[in-house]
């Protein structure tokens, strides 16, 4: 019951039971949609024009070239930038606990990022630019821990202590990523984050599919075995760990053994 009033709300009927629905809103396709083929720069708006209020303190902890940043307009946000490479790590921000509205974080994503050499580093030699916009350029050190596609996880979740010292309570936390295949294996990433952020009480609130307009030029290749990753996502999250529950979940309790 609870549920079918929630969609009624969502579809613009007001009233209770017994009374005449009275329809609200207006007609229009001009909605912001999930899926998009386009740059981050096109996609990066929307999300913020659907999820975080005008004039909200926004902290960029790996703004890297701006490149999300360049269609929003300067006045609309208070935009705190760091980054590596700007002289600041994620795991100590220069921010007060508590003081920011939303945390946006596009790490490097891709195992070939976490190498130990820089000759093993994605996108070493030719293909500097690449590892310009997507990595500090910085190696793993020899002792960590987790390998290949686990040293991105770890990544993504390093930062979460920081994350919830400088958010307000319900602050959203946008993160990117993109599934890989890892030593032949299919890693989901972003299920693995809905997963893992849900058990630090981040509720996955939207999801944004970004598809690349052109076509990878793929060198040395013997025969597929997958398909060629040609999507990367936006994951919206609401931070809810101020309160005893987190509101949804997006893995049935059935699922979970739960129920
Ligand atoms: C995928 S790029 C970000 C691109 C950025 N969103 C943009 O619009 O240009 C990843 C960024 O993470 C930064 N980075 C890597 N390790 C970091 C760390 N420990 N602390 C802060 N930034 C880091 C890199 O310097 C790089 O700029």
């Amino acid at each position: 019951m609870h549920g079918l009033f929630v969609l009624k709300q969502e579809q613009g009927f007001a009233g209770t039971a017994g009374k005449k629905r009275k329809a609200r809103g207006i007609a229009t396709s001009d909605v912001t949609m999930s899926a998009h083929t386009a740059d981050n720069s096109i996609v990066f708006p929307q999300i913020l024009a659907l999820h975080v209020k005008k004039g909200a303190v926004v902290a960029d902890i790996t703004y890297g070239l701006g490149v999300f940043w360049r269609n929003v307009s300067k006045s609309d946000y208070q935009l705190l930038a760091s980054d590596l490479k700007l002289g600041q790590c994620w795991k100590r921000l220069p921010y007060d606990d508590n003081s920011v509205d939303a945390v946006v974080f596009d790490p490097p994503y891709m195992e070939g990022l976490y190498r130990k050499t820089r000759q093993a580093l994605a996108g070493s030699g030719s293909h500097e630019s690449f590892q310009k916009a997507y990595s500090s350029g910085i190696t793993t050190p020899a002792k960590a821990e987790r390998k290949y596609h686990d040293a991105v996880l770890e990544t993504y979740l390093s930062v979460l202590t920081e994350v919830k010292r400088i958010l307000k309570p319900s602050g959203k936390f946008i993160v990117k990523c993109q599934d890989e295949v890892s030593a032949n294996r299919q890693k989901l990433t972003h299920i693995e984050l809905v997963w893992a952020y849900e058990h630090q009480m981040f509720y996955c609130k939207d999801v944004f599919v970004v598809v690349r307009k052109n076509a990878p030029i793929i060198s040395r290749l013997l025969q597929q075995k997958h398909a060629r990753k040609n999507h990367s996502y936006f994951l919206v999250f609401e931070r809810q760990d101020h309160r005893k529950k987190i509101d949804y979940t997006n893995f049935s309790d059935w699922l979970r053994g739960n129920d």
